[in-house]
């Protein structure tokens, strides 16, 4: 059986699938090929990479290996911190798509807001104009970030990527993006690799009472809150669970109690302090 997702149209007109599998800190190799196979076979149309994890290849590869055409996946990878500070848009782009073994992505994001971003954003705009991409946006820009962008009177962002799990909900950016006709993403939206989030015995009342799992629960509770989300995982049932969450709804009070677990601490780093 597989899973049909919900599409959310972003300011160009595109669609963006509004769950996708991430692959931040998915191994090189067999790894993210098998999980990227995995995710197309069960029903996802969205993979979400980055040059900086260091598996675009391997992203190709499942792309490649799955039933599914390339031009009935959305794509996303991001601009590193090294190219915007060197002024390597243009060939980090296209070492992207080589790596990728695709001649176009359908979201290039700059990565997070460091010195050279805005120069970085014009040049994202002519491959726009050029085709080469479907949609540019950007990831860790904060309110001040996209107002200095919105100044420069060029191309808005479609998205912007930020951190977001029910321990930092980061709910007014989210809300302030979306006011700006923004879709806004979540990254590590199940608290990251390695968290304890998942372990919350808040989360796993809620999920007990659906019969669901509490990464279920976190997902929806995503999606309810209109933000696209990207779960990672190695795990084939993972995977397949991840996407097994449009048979039930969280109720209002659900929805609150888990937004009542913000702590405002981030587990990544502050995009006003980038020293990466
Ligand atoms: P694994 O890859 O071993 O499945 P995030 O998306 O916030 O970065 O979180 C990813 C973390 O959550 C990884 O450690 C991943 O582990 C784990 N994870 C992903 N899906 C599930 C699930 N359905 N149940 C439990 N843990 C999960």
């Amino acid at each position: 059986m597989t899973v049909t997702i919900p599409r959310i149209t972003l300011n160009n007109g595109v669609t963006i699938p509004q769950l996708g599998l991430g692959v931040f800190q998915t191994p090189d190799g067999e790894a993210t090929a098998s999980a990227v196979d995995a995710a197309l076979e069960a029903g996802y149309r969205h993979i979400d990479t980055a040059m900086i994890y260091g598996n675009e290849d391997s992203v190709g590869e499942g792309i490649r290996r799955s039933s599914v055409p390339r031009r009935e996946v959305f794509l996303t990878t991001k601009l590193w911190n090294a190219d915007i500070r060197a002024h390597r848009t243009r060939e980090a782009f296209l070492a992207s798509l080589d790596r990728l073994g695709t001649d176009y992505v359908d979201l290039y994001l700059i990565h997070w807001p460091v010195d050279g971003w805005q120069q970085a954003w014009e040049e994202m705009v002519r491959l726009y104009e050029e085709h080469s991409v479907r949609a540019v946006g950007v990831s860790n820009f904060k309110r001040h970030h996209l107002e200095e962008l919105m100044a420069l009177g060029s191309t808005a962002p479609a998205v912007d990527q930020v951190e977001s799990s029910p321990s930092f909900s980061n709910r007014r950016l989210i809300d302030h993006v979306r006011s700006l006709g923004i879709v806004a993403e979540a990254w590590s939206p199940l608290g990251g690799t390695g968290g304890m989030l998942l372990s919350d015995p808040r989360l796993a009342a809620i999920a007990r009472a659906h019969g669901v799992s509490p990464a279920q629960v976190v997902i929806r509770w995503h999606l309810q809150h209109g933000v696209v989300v990207i779960p990672k995982s190695v795990h084939a049932d993972r995977i397949r669970q991840n996407i097994d969450v449009f048979g039930f709804e969280l109720s209002d009070g659900e929805m609150a109690a888990i937004d009542a677990m913000d702590t405002g601490v981030r587990t990544g780093a502050d995009p006003d302090h980038v020293d990466f």
